[in-house]
This record gives structure tokens, C-alpha cells and sequence, in this order.
């Protein structure tokens, strides 16, 4: 405990270095009043043991919902057959091909329509902009930076009037999509929230509008702030080595007609979906910890730990395999998407995402990370940084 207290400023780092010199797993005591135990484990084997071989028998329990009260009954929260009927359905839907379609679609017009404009303002003006603020604006609507600035920090006043905001916008969304699913009489849903209210006979799930209020706000909270947040580290990683920064362009060039090369671009979601280079720089090292009550498979320590990974390596070529394709690894050993039957539904489409950002961004600009603000991670669930990534932006092309 006084070693917790002494490097809570410095947590991830601290479990990290616990964790290497205690072969993996370690018991935390809590203070006596607390009633808390906790094991904390990045041992590869102890991760496949509870998240996959065993998993029925480590579920997230009560405590978990308590902490995560505001997630209410929707998938990050619930285990047995409530989690197994949502993810079921999240599952269909994620692979349908219209949403795909619908997907690439929308990530062009976020893209081109929303953040190109504010960086080419940021450039115009030459002003310095936070960019994980301009990230996590372009995921997701502004009442629910309120909410998300609670979970950071805990203000029980603010978290009740952002909720207020936010529920009377979800509320509105739902009762639109209900009408419209009537009106269409829609068979097969191309959105979560038609799918759900669609197949609620055939799920037997009970789809109240509490219950779709939920759901909504688990997919904001599992999909939207954590790809921000890879795309901030990402940002910066880069930023910090030019080498990789040079070969990101290169191979994002390798897209582009010859003739064109050398002058502002921005590349199709298709042109980039498969790029080998850009997707191993891409591979985040855990910007979500996750964590049960009695069970803390510490999925950032395990992506940190120096011997299994080399970190602090920034060669993104360690994850090409010698075929040039992409080196893989078992989620246990490597799980910032989680691992087991909860691995994240959302891998893929947090791909597709980042590289439409990083190829806009890397390709057509160059980012100048103002020194005097240090890009370092907060004590929060998803890996936010403490002070934001503070930045001038200029063109990269005259
Ligand atoms: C870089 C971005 C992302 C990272 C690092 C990430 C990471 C994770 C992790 C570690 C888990 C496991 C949580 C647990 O075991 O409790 C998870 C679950 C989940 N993720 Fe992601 N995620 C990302 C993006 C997305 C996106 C874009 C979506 C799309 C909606 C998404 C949807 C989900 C869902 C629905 C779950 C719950 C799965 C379940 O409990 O069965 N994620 N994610």
C-alpha cells in the first residue's frame, strides 16, 4: 500500500516494474477496511488461464458493475447470458457488409469534413492545439466529453448534469430509431440500435429503453475513447522518430500515381486498409487496462513489459514477419484488445480508423509537439494522456 501511494503518480510504470521483478503476478492487500484483494497478473500463462481456457469461471462479477455503475446492463458490464445474447448480436452486425460499407463511408466524411478543416485552420492561424482533444472531438459528440472528463476525474456534480445532457440526447435518438425501424419496417439492421430493437424477439433479450440508453453508451465508451487515445500515442510516437515517420510516407506514397507524389493527398479508406508498415506502427501498447475486482489482467503492463517486447523499441519492423506480412502473436501474450471470448469486437474497426487519421495527418502535415508540455499517461480507465498532446502543426508539402 505506502508503495502504491508513493508511485500513484507513476502507476502504469510502477505495475510494470512490480510485475517484471515479481516474474508476473503479484497480491495486493488493500488497507484492512477496504476488504480488497486484488491479484495482479501479466504472466502470459495466468491470462489465457482466466480470460480464455476458464473463463466461465471469472466472470466480472458485482463489484465490477458498482465501479462502472454508468454502464449500466450493457456488454462491457454484464457476464453470463446477458453478455453472451449482446455480444451475439454486436457480433452479427459488426460483420455485416452493409455496415462495412457504411463504415468506410463515414470515415471519409469524418475525416475530410471534420478534421482536415480544423487542422488546416490550426496551420492558417498557426495555433497550438491539443491533439487528442481534436481526436476525441472528431469520435464523439460534446456531451459526452463531459461525461468521459468525469470518468477521468470523479466529480460527482459534474457527472450528474453531463449524464442529464447526455440521456436526453440518447433518449431522442431512441425514440427516432424506434420510429423509424416501424416505419421501414426494417428486417435486417445495419445499426446496432436497429439490430437490437429488430431481434429483440429472436435474442429474447428484454430491449427497453433503458436498456438501448446502455447499450449506446457502452459502445461510446468501449469504441470511441479508446481509438482517440491510440491515435494520440500514435501521433506522438511518430513524432519522435523520423525514421519511422519516413516510411510511413514512403510506403503511403507507394499508393499514389508517381506524378502526384510530393503534394497534399488524401488517400482513400480502401487504399489504406491494407498497409503493412502503417498497421504495425499502429499496434498499440495497451491503451486500455482492464480490470475485474479480484482479477487484474493488467493488459498495459503486459504490452510494456520490456522483455517480451522490447519496449521503448520504436522499430515497428519487429512486427513484419519475413514474408512481409504481419507478424502475429496470441492475444494472451499481447492483449491490448483484450483476449479470450471478450476479446474486443471493435479490433478491426479501430484499424480501419486509425489509418484513415494517420494517413490524413502523417502524410500532409508535420507535427510539432510543444516540449514544455510532456506527453505522459493519466490515472484513467482508457490511457489518456495527463496533459493532452499539445502541438503546432505546419504543411508538409508547399
Ligand atoms: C484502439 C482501439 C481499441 C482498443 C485498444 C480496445 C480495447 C479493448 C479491450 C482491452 C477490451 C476488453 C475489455 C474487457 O475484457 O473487459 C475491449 C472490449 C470491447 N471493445 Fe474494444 N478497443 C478498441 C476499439 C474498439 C472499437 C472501435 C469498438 C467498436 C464499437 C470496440 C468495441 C468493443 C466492445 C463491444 C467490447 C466488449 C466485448 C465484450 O465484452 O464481449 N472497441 N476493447
Amino acid at each position: 500500500m505506502p508503495g502504491l501511494l508513493l508511485n500513484v503518480h507513476r502507476i502504469h510504470v510502477w505495475c510494470t516494474e512490480l510485475l517484471e521483478r515479481l516474474n508476473g503476478t503479484f497480491v495486493f492487500e488493500g488497507p484492512w477496511f477496504s476488504k480488497m484483494t486484488m491479484v495482479l497478473t501479466s504472466d502470459p500463462a495466468n491470462i489465457r488461464y482466466i480470460m480464455s481456457s476458464n473463463f466461465k469461471n471469472f466472470p466480472k462479477g458485482p463489484e465490477f458493475k458498482k465501479i462502472f455503475d454508468i454502464l449500466g446492463d450493457g456488454i462491457f458490464n454484464s457476464d453470463m447470458d446477458l453478455w453472451e445474447k449482446q455480444r451475439t448480436i454486436a457480433q452479427g452486425f459488426i460483420k455485416h457488409q452493409l455496415f462495412h460499407t457504411y463504415l468506410l463511408r463515414t470515415i471519409r466524411a469524418k475525416v475530410e469534413e471534420g478534421l482536415v478543416p480544423v487542422i488546416e485552420h490550426a496551420v492558417e492561424q498557426g495555433l497550438v492545439v491539443n491533439l487528442e482533444d481534436i481526436f476525441q472531438r472528431h469520435v464523439r459528440p460534446a456531451s459526452f466529453i463531459k461525461l468521459q472528463k468525469w470518468l477521468n476525474i470523479g466529480q460527482e456534480r459534474k457527472y450528474n448534469k453531463a449524464w442529464a445532457v447526455l440521456d436526453d440526447i440518447i433518449a431522442t435518438y431512441i425514440c427516432q430509431k424506434r420510429k423509424q425501424v416501424n416505419e421501414l419496417n426494417h428486417e435486417d439492421g445495419v445499426d446496432l440500435l436497429t439490430s437490437y430493437i429488430t431481434e429483440e424477439k429472436s435474442s429474447g433479450l428484454k430491449c427497453d429503453d433503458k436498456f438501448l440508453k446502455d447499450t449506446i453508451l457502452n459502445m461510446m465508451v468501449a469504441g470511441r475513447d479508446t481509438t482517440s487515445s491510440a491515435l494520440t500515442w500514435f501521433i506522438w510516437l511518430v513524432s519522435m522518430h523520423p525514421m519511422v515517420e519516413n516510411n510511413i510516407i514512403q510506403e503511403l506514397e507507394s499508393k499514389i500515381p508517381a506524378e502526384k507524389t510530393k503534394r497534399r493527398w488524401l488517400f482513400k479508406v480502401e487504399e489504406v486498409k491494407d498497409l503493412v508498415y502503417i498497421s504495425t506502427c499502429s499496434i498499440v501498447r495497451g491503451s486500455k487496462v482492464v480490470s475485474t475486482c479480484s482479477f487484474q489482467p493488467q493488459g498495459t503492463s503486459q504490452t510494456r513489459l520490456a522483455s517480451e517486447w522490447a519496449y521503448g523499441s520504436s522499430e515497428p519492423e519487429r512486427w513484419i514477419n519475413e514474408r512481409g506480412g504481419i507478424k502475429h502473436e496470441p492475444s494472451y501474450k499481447f492483449p491490448c484488445f483484450g483476449t479470450g471470448p471478450r476479446i474486443c469486437l471493435g479490433k478491426e474497426m479501430a484499424f480501419v480508423q486509425m489509418k484513415a487519421v494517420v494517413s490524413a495527418i502523417v502524410y500532409n502535415y508535420r507535427i510539432h509537439v510543444l516540449e514544455e508540455t510532456p506527453v505522459v499517461p493519466a490515472i484513467s480507465v482508457i490511457l489518456h494522456t495527463k496533459n493532452g498532446l499539445m502541438a503546432k502543426i505546419s504543411t508538409r508539402w508547399d
